[in-house]
């Protein structure tokens, strides 16, 4: 399987504590050593995509520092074309603090440094360039407003389909909307998209996706953790697909950047939404088994083995 996927999000690097519990506010909680892993939703969807047989353009910022060149060095070692990634004078490469818990749990304060700085100039020379090229572009709200409307909008142009993973929810997607994008957020961020989109109360996940689906009319791909993934259709209909497993949690940093890249990827190859999202949910499991965000995102072979294997139990 092999799509053209362009990235469009933010690259961090992540520094990481691994300590018994997450701290509350005022709380201090003391682990081991720190460690440095790769990190950023756009960073880590690229990853995700490109060990899952697509081809992949990243599009994004780092800074003039030792952080960026590491960071752009960790995406061209594993075959990502990082000609797009602009390096933005003055500014420091995106970094994100984390805590994991002992049950593999997260707590992530990001400082987004140059993918602050992705200005829509750049998201368009990337599209000029790639004219043609994708099957898919997969955008994350990381990175500024302006150059995420760019990537949507030029999608939306050029006829590409398009994911957007609305992490977070900005206030200035909910023009984006009416393009039509398949949208992907977790369950908290399908209850702000909810409310962005004028609605109110917490109703459950089904009536909230076909809520949000009636406005973009596309569907509404929701990560649900541990219970898989709802997928509601443009008409408003859902289905579930129950989570991938892992065999231990280690750290679930990462998972819905892997079920995001996966799940584009597999679109961009010619996928249905389903299978895709079958796919991006078995890659997700395995992604949780090792620390780090991208350390266990699995390659094609071993999502097509996990997939034969579940296939043959149920039939
Ligand atoms: O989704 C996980 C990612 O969120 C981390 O890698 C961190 O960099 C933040 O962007």
């Amino acid at each position: 399987m092999s799509g053209r996927l362009l990235v469009v999000g933010a690259l961090n690097v992540d520094m990481v504590v691994t300590a018994p519990k997450l701290p509350g506010p005022g709380e201090t909680v003391v682990g081991a050593d720190l460690q440095r892993h790769g990190g950023g939703k756009g960073g880590n969807s690229a990853v995700a995509a490109v060990r899952s047989g697509a081809d992949v353009r990243y599009v994004g910022a780092v800074g003039r520092d030792e952080l960026g060149m590491t960071a752009l060095a960790e995406l061209r070692a594993e075959g990502i074309d990082v000609t797009d990634v602009v390096i933005k004078e003055g500014s420091a490469t995106g970094a994100a603090l984390i805590v994991v818990d002992s049950v593999g749990e997260n707590q992530i304060a990001v400082a987004a440094g140059a993918n602050a700085a992705v200005a829509a100039q750049d998201v368009s020379t990337a599209v000029e360039r790639a004219s043609g090229w994708p099957g898919c572009v997969l955008v994350s709200t990381e990175i500024s407003v302006a150059a995420v409307a760019t990537a949507v909008e030029a999608a939306t142009a050029q006829g590409w389909l398009c994911v957007l993973n609305p992490a977070p929810v900005e206030p200035g997607i909910r023009e984006l909307l009416k393009l039509a994008p398949i949208i992907t957020p977790n369950q908290g961020e399908l209850r702000d998209l909810y409310r962005l989109l004028g609605e109110h109360g917490d109703p459950p996940v089904e009536m909230m996706a076909a809520a949000v689906a009636s406005h973009t009319r596309a569907p509404v791909v929701v990560t649900l953790g541990a219970d898989g993934v709802l997928s509601c259709g443009a008409d408003g209909v859902s289905t579930r697909i129950p989570a991938g497993s892992a065999r231990r949690v280690v750290d679930t940093t990462g998972a819905g950047d892997t079920f995001n890249g996966v799940f584009a990827a597999s679109l961009a190859a010619g996928e249905d939404v389903t299978s895709a999202a079958r796919r991006g949910v078995v890659a997700a499991a395995l992604s949780v088994e090792s620390a780090g965000a991208r350390t266990s995102m699995p390659s094609a072979p071993t999502i097509d083995v996990v997939l034969a294997t579940a296939d043959s139990t149920n039939t």
